[in-house]
């Protein structure tokens, strides 16, 4: 049994995360003033399980999930020295993702909240991403939000917590998928985004001339395939490919993509500026697995001061999944007096900006 804790305004949640390939859980406190800290924080990750197959295979996924949560529910009570009883809420991940891990997530939290009586807090993944920043640096609202994962490409205003407004998303490919198909297609090793930023730092980004989908349209929509198809094209069109031209190509498309994307962000800003005027201390955060991109982050660090915004990147642990995110958003959203009903629904799609127009063409990635 654990000691009882003193009632004097701080949350203490358990987050758990399973939308996607990695399982989760974490216990986090927040303060009455709202500062955050984590408590415990365990990931596994099931890449040894997928890299087979170059990707995430659902189905292995949510059999992965079943097989370890509880144990990975249990490290993270033991490594925060804590019981259930000592929770003030339980939140999960209720999506967007997949949806059979989803489940699996979710499913616990509800078992876990029937039997203590402890609230639910049903969190949108999407919105964990978002608030990090409130945990690691204190940022409070607005902001702007560029979230890059094998998921997601979004540029979003965050203006308040549940309040949210989409400017862009993909209209294809994710960022990250980007960068894991060119890996595949180079037969680099499997998750490709850091297999290609090694490659990319040997490489000379002259060699070729990759097309810059979107760089200059009205908006902050992305789109990476016909990028795609170009490293495809020039992967063809030098075979036998040789390391060094694995290097070249490698190193041309992460400039393509820095050149996209701060493309994007710079009409994001000056949308942010019009939305906002009068606001002094600007940020814009980087957020999801491809902010680990040492490249990106350095364009986009230029690119944000030349606007008067500061630049700010979680930890890399913390733009990955994680179950912390999941467990500060749950607290965030209890402090407002937030919970969820037994019946939440897990849910494969849930934008978080459900105003959002429709990006032209978009295909299912919205
Ligand atoms: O956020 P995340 O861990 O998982 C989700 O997709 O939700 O992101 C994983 C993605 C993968 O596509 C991976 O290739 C990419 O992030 N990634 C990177 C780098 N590290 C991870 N992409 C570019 N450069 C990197 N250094
Ligand atoms: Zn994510």
């Amino acid at each position: 049994m654990t000691a009882p804790r003193p009632k004097d305004g701080r949350l203490i949640i358990l987050g758990i995360e399973t939308s996607c390939d990695e399982t989760a859980a974490a216990v986090v406190e927040r303060d009455a003033d709202g500062k955050g800290r984590i408590v415990s924080n365990v990931v596994r990750s099931q890449l040894a399980e997928h890299r087979a197959y170059g990707g995430v295979v659902p189905e292995i996924a949510a059999r992965a999930h079943v097989s370890c949560l509880d144990h990975i529910i249990k490290a993270a009570l033991d490594e925060a020295g804590l019981g259930l009883e000592s929770m003030d809420g339980i939140a999960a991940t209720a999506g967007p993702g997949l949806i059979g891990g989803v489940l699996v997530g979710l499913v616990t939290a509800k078992a876990l909240v029937l039997v203590t009586g402890k609230p639910l807090i049903a969190v949108n993944h999407l919105e964990a991403h978002a608030l990090t920043p409130g945990l690691t640096d204190r940022l409070r609202p607005p902001y702007l939000l560029l979230l890059v994962s094998g998921g997601h490409t979004q540029l979003v205003a965050v203006e308040g917590i549940g309040h949210y407004r989409r400017y862009g998303t993909t209209i294809d490919d994710a960022l990250g998928e980007a960068f894991d198909k060119t890996a595949k297609l180079l037969h680099l090793d499997y998750p490709g985004g850091p297999a290609v930023a090694a490659e990319a730092r040997l490489g000379d980004a002259a060699r070729f001339s990759f097309p810059r989908p979107m760089l200059g349209r009205e908006g902050c929509h992305f789109s990476f395939s016909g990028l795609k198809t170009a490293v495809r094209l020039a992967a063809q069109d030098v075979q036998p490919l040789q390391p060094g031209d694995v290097a070249d190509i490698c190193a041309a498309f992460e400039v393509a993509v820095c050149d996209t994307v701060a493309d994007r962000v710079n009409h994001a800003m000056a949308r942010f500026c019009a939305e906002h005027p009068g606001l002094t201390d600007a940020a814009l955060v980087i957020s999801g697995g491809v902010a680990a991109n040492v490249a990106l982050r350095a364009r986009l660090a230029e690119t944000a001061a030349a606007r008067g915004f500061r630049l700010l990147a979680p930890p890399v642990a913390l733009c990955t999944d994680n179950a912390a995110m999941v467990a500060w958003c749950g607290a965030e959203r209890l402090a407002l007096g937030l919970r969820d009903p037994l019946n939440t629904p897990a849910r494969a799609r849930w934008p978080l900006d459900a105003e959002a127009e429709p990006a032209p063409y978009a295909g299912a990635k919205a």
